[in-house]
């Protein structure tokens, strides 16, 4: 009934519709702390960090992560839709939610569930800079190099994976699957359907 490498207690009915656990809880709880203690250490001397979270994948990442979290800062949120079908990113993206407070001199971290072609972030931080904060920087959990169609900068990376749709800690297919504490691959025969 349920898919190679799941744990059955863990065992929901949508999980027959996963390939494998691509990265456990344990393995994402660990690098969230590292990501996290990169961040302390890096912004120690710094005022005004603003993490701005994108939503709806990247809350699970978020949540996480700001409780290893000792430098001072806040937390926002931005809604961004990628136009195209569920699991290819055209590149054109429309803000649905934006900030609720102007950036003018703020330290801006984007916090990010996944960089797949790039579109979705280059497009995010030019709009962001266009707003004079005193700096932008992507921390992003997952990162497909080999899918990569724009050249960005990314300052954190949690992992590097291969290019394979991934579902679970935040990350949907049709909205689905966010709540899983492992990352997934998903089936082959979900991607064309509506699991
Ligand atoms: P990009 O604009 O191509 O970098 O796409 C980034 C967005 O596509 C992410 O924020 C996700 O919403 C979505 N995405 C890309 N790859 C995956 C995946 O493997 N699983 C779930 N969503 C993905
Ligand atoms: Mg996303």
């Amino acid at each position: 009934f349920c898919c190679r490498g799941l744990k059955e207690t863990m065992c929901q009915p949508y999980e027959r519709y996963l390939q494998e656990i691509l990265i456990d809880s344990e393995s994402l709880q660990q690098r969230v702390i590292e990501l996290a203690g990169m961040i302390n250490k890096d912004y120690a001397e710094t005022r005004k960090l603003l993490l701005v979270c994108i939503l709806k994948g990247g809350v699970i990442f978020l949540a996480d992560l700001v409780r290893h979290l000792t430098v001072p800062h806040s937390i926002d949120f931005m809604a961004i839709s990628s136009y195209g079908n569920a699991t290819v990113s055209s590149g054109v993206v429309a803000i649905l939610k934006d900030l609720e407070r102007d950036i003018t001199g703020r330290h801006i971290l984007i916090v990010e569930d996944i960089i797949d072609t790039g579109h979705t972030l280059a497009y995010l931080t030019e709009n962001l800079r266009l707003r004079a904060p005193a700096s932008v920087r992507i921390c992003t959990l997952l990162s497909k190099p080999s899918r990569r169609k724009v050249d960005l900068k990314i300052d954190y990376i949690g992992f590097e994976i291969p290019n394979e749709f991934v579902v679970g800690y935040g990350l949907d297919y049709d909205g689905k699957y966010r709540n899983l504490p492992d990352v997934s691959i998903l089936g082959d025969d979900c991607q064309g359907g509506s699991k």
